[in-house]
């Protein structure tokens, strides 16, 4: 069999690990076990969202509006756009691979901030492309100065990660406009805001869209909204790119049962608040814990915080053994952190503690 040459050297996602298989090897029930390790929403999804699901269920059997027509409808309505400007995807991982469809080739560049989320190198490595990583500023924000200095001719995406996975940071305003005013025409500007509803405050990226510049904001369901399992996502681009995208999605990417729950999880403010509220306090835990053991921590404006533990492979263990599934930080070589998504607050207490067994061995 002859396979494309471009995926030889990627290496798969590794995603956090679940909890039916973390049960079965350490012999504890499913529901002994909590899963700090993928950014989930520890509320779960909203019950309007559930209850959307349990109705479309019922027409399982008929294929998805392809096209998603209500819900953009929805979105573009939510959001003060067109529905031509609205492209649902199957969580905006999908949306980060069809960007990269539209974009890439062998003689193409992608520019990201060093440490930012895994599956734009991989994509950028499936296309044949070349990834360019460009440091951060000592605060671990983007270098949006350095990011400019990376652009060649050959650029084709720059990845803009307000707030940044797994590092937390973000940055604002005054930062994104000036960048937005030195980037070139040529180049895609993709601002992956997955992460935007956790932030005091979200700066303006929509309004490039609006000046028609050539940008796409993708915003999920699967964090502040508790959809991760029904894989939905969107992008909020230009009517051109977005008949891009069209051209290159599957026919049927989102699913029935996602697009219901999507345009339910959007009317149910409430849970949207009560949400974002558990991940603020949240922060508010791990900080105090933290200065009270002297840890180092990079103050997130996500539902996650990176602190730096000592050995994060072995505190992952330790935790894993005693049901609490962390994210070991190997995979970018920041061996000595380790990334805790914000749960309840009864299940970071029971992380919290396990971090000062840790601590004190
Ligand atoms: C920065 C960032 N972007 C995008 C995603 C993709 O999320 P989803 O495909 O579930 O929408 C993630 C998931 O962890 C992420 O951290």
């Amino acid at each position: 069999m002859k396979t494309r040459e471009s995926i030889m050297g990627i290496r798969a996602y590794v995603p956090g690990k679940p909890i039916e298989e973390t049960a079965k090897e350490i012999g504890m029930r499913v529901e002994e076990i909590i899963k700090l390790a993928s950014n989930e929403n520890p509320l779960g999804a909203s019950p309007l969202a559930v209850e959307a699901m349990q109705e479309a269920a019922k027409g399982v059997s008929l294929y998805p509006d392809g096209g998603a027509v209500a819900l953009r409808e929805q979105l573009a309505e939510f959001h003060g756009f067109a529905p031509e400007n609205i492209v649902p995807g199957a969580g905006s991982s999908e949306l980060i691979e069809l960007l990269a469809h539209i974009c890439l080739e062998s003689d193409g560049e992608l520019i990201a901030a060093k440490y930012s989320f895994t599956l734009y190198p991989l994509m950028t490595q499936l296309f044949g492309a070349k990834y360019v990583e460009v440091e951060n500023k000592t605060d671990y924000t983007h270098d949006t100065a350095a990011m400019l200095r990376a652009i060649t001719p050959n650029t084709r995406i720059v990845f803009i990660t307000n707030p940044t996975n797994p590092l937390g940071t973000m940055i604002g305003q005054e930062e994104i406009d000036a960048f937005m005013q030195a980037v070139p025409e040529h180049v895609l500007v993709v601002f992956d805001e997955a992460y935007i509803h956790f932030a005091e405050e979200q700066p303006n990226t929509l309004k490039y869209v609006r000046a028609g510049r050539n940008v796409a904001v993708l915003r999920t369901f699967s964090k502040a909204y508790g959809l991760a399992g029904a894989r939905i996502g969107y992008a909020i681009t230009t009517p051109t790119i977005a008949e891009l995208l069209h051209k290159v999605r599957s026919p049927f990417n989102t699913s029935s049962l996602a697009q219901a729950a999507a345009a339910a999880a959007l009317r149910d403010e409430e849970h949207l608040r009560r949400s974002v509220r558990v991940v603020r306090d949240g922060m508010q835990q791990y900080e105090a814990a933290f200065r009270e053991m002297g840890l180092e921590y990079i103050p997130s404006h996500g539902n996650f915080v990176l602190v730096k533990i000592g050995d994060g492979t072995a505190t992952y263990r330790y935790c894993l053994q005693r049901g609490v599934i962390l994210r070991p930080m190997t995979g970018y070589g920041l061996h000595e952190w380790i990334r805790i998504s914000f749960g309840t607050r009864d299940q970071n207490e029971r992380c919290i503690q396990l971090l000062r067994e840790v601590c004190s061995r």
